[in-house]
């Protein structure tokens, strides 16, 4: 528990209409130039970002430890300083010599990087000012950083707060691109009660799972940008490679057609992505609790599906073990899964593999419609052109979208129409 020092409170006779300042109004075009954004060397990176790094802006870095946010800022630090800006970088967690040997091997020590390991706000908003303002600032990271004016240990919340909001005005008040990383929580908030994504302009998270070599980068929150647009990485041996192309990767290698899996075309804000979902269905004989399991979905949203087909279709999972699984370690947002995950289900229940060359997409509602989603024929055409001849989706289609070439399209409106087509 931390104490809040308590808030001033102003009486209502005091009166703040009189004794201000004028303020100065312009208008929205008014003349003078728009900050322009800096490429961080990665396209995938600027992609995310809506078109690279805004000056003066702050950018909050979340994830789990060891996912490589510290791997990717060095990368993109390095390729600034390279180009010709100036980067601070600052380690409160590794000590220099720990960093330069990670340049070392990412063949980045030659990067005129300026690098320090150091963890109080004071020193470091000192020496800023006694030099000329870098292009690039990064803090490694936010919850290590300690300020001599707030009580309590570096991470607690004040802490975090206080030091976030000095960083923060100094990035402003030089435009600088200032980068926080921020260490996720056990519960998948950054940097504790989500204080800092209000104070900062971009909220990023670097996601995957660990043990898998892809690795998403996603923007919560972007003041400068759309928010549904993702950057594919993958860990290497020499560091982060960017992944251009990334609608093959969550495919396993499908070579047998085998009950349970199906393949989604999914939609990462403007590019298609097709991935592999992969379910198994197994009778318990005891009256045992069944256990459900979801590795890469929303676990909430597959019980509905499950209580969907159950309530509409007549299936009967009640005394069966449920695991899902979204292949490559990849995490599905797009909410067009349902039909490909409804799909996985029933061919797995039923022992049926699904047609190797078919894609699914479609959301369903609770009462087992299916539901026209956006960008049916953006995901048909990607799916064509990777090699697929059908897809299944909602009937109608959105917007109007045409049917795409080289694909056979069956379009459905209710969920038993699937288990028909499936058992
Ligand atoms: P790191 O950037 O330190 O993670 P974070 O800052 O998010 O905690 O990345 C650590 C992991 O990345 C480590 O487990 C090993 C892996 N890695 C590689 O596979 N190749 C590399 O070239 C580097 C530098 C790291
Ligand atoms: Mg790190």
């Amino acid at each position: 528990m931390a104490e809040e020092a308590p808030q001033t409170v102003f009486s209502s006779k005091h009166d703040l209409s009189s004794g201000g300042r004028p303020i100065l109004f312009t208008p929205l075009d008014a003349p003078g130039p728009l900050p322009k954004r800096r490429a961080s060397g990665f396209a995938e990176f600027d992609r995310a970002l809506g078109g690279g790094l805004v000056p003066g802006s702050a950018i909050l870095m979340g994830g789990d430890p060891g996912i490589g946010k510290s791997t990717l800022l060095l990368q993109a630090s390095a390729h600034i300083a390279m180009a010709g800006g100036s980067v601070v970088y600052v380690s409160g967690e590794e000590a220099a010599g720990q960093v330069r040997l990670r340049a070392e091997r990412l063949g980045l020590s030659k990067a005129p990087i300026q690098l320090a390991s150091a963890t109080s706000v004071r020193d470091i908003l000192t020496t800023l000012g006694m030099m000329e303002a870098p292009t690039l600032l990064v803090i490694d990271s936010i919850q290590t950083m300690h300020s001599d004016t707030i009580e309590g240990a570096p991470g607690t919340v004040s802490q975090v707060r206080g030091c976030a909001f000095e960083l923060i005005r100094y990035a402003k008040e030089n435009d600088v691109t200032l980068v926080l990383v921020g260490h996720v929580t056990k519960d998948g908030t950054i940097a504790g009660p989500r204080v800092l994504e209000h104070m900062v302009d971009v909220v990023m998270a670097f996601e995957g799972e660990r043990s898998h070599q892809y690795r998403i980068l996603r923007s919560l929150k972007n003041r400068f940008g759309p928010v549904d647009e993702i950057g594919v990485f993958a860990m290497e041996g020499a560091g982060l490679a960017e992944v251009g192309n990334p609608s093959m990767l969550f495919l396993s290698g499908r070579d047998e057609e085998m009950a349970g899996s199906a393949v989604f075309a999914a939609m990462e804000g403007t590019r298609p992505v097709l991935v592999e979902i992969q379910a198994l269905i197994v009778r318990l004989q005891s009256g045992a609790t069944p256990r459900r399991a979801v590795v890469g979905w929303d676990s909430g949203r597959m019980a509905m599906l499950l209580a969907v087909l159950e309530a509409r279709c007549g299936l009967n999972f009640s005394s069966a073990e449920v695991y899902l699984n979204v292949a490559g370690g990849y995490r599905l947002a797009d909410p067009a899964a349902d039909l490909a995950v409804a799909a996985a289900l029933i061919s797995a229940l039923g022992d049926k593999p699904l047609p190797k060359n078919a894609v699914w997409f479609g959301e369903v509602s609770l009462a087992g419609e299916i539901r026209p989603v956006s960008h049916s024929s953006i995901r048909q055409r990607e799916s064509a052109k990777l090699g697929f001849g059908r897809a299944i989706g909602p009937a109608g289609g959105a917007n109007g979208e045409g049917p795409a070439k080289g694909i056979q399209f069956t379009g459905l409106t209710m969920l038993p129409n699937l288990v028909d087509r499936i058992l």
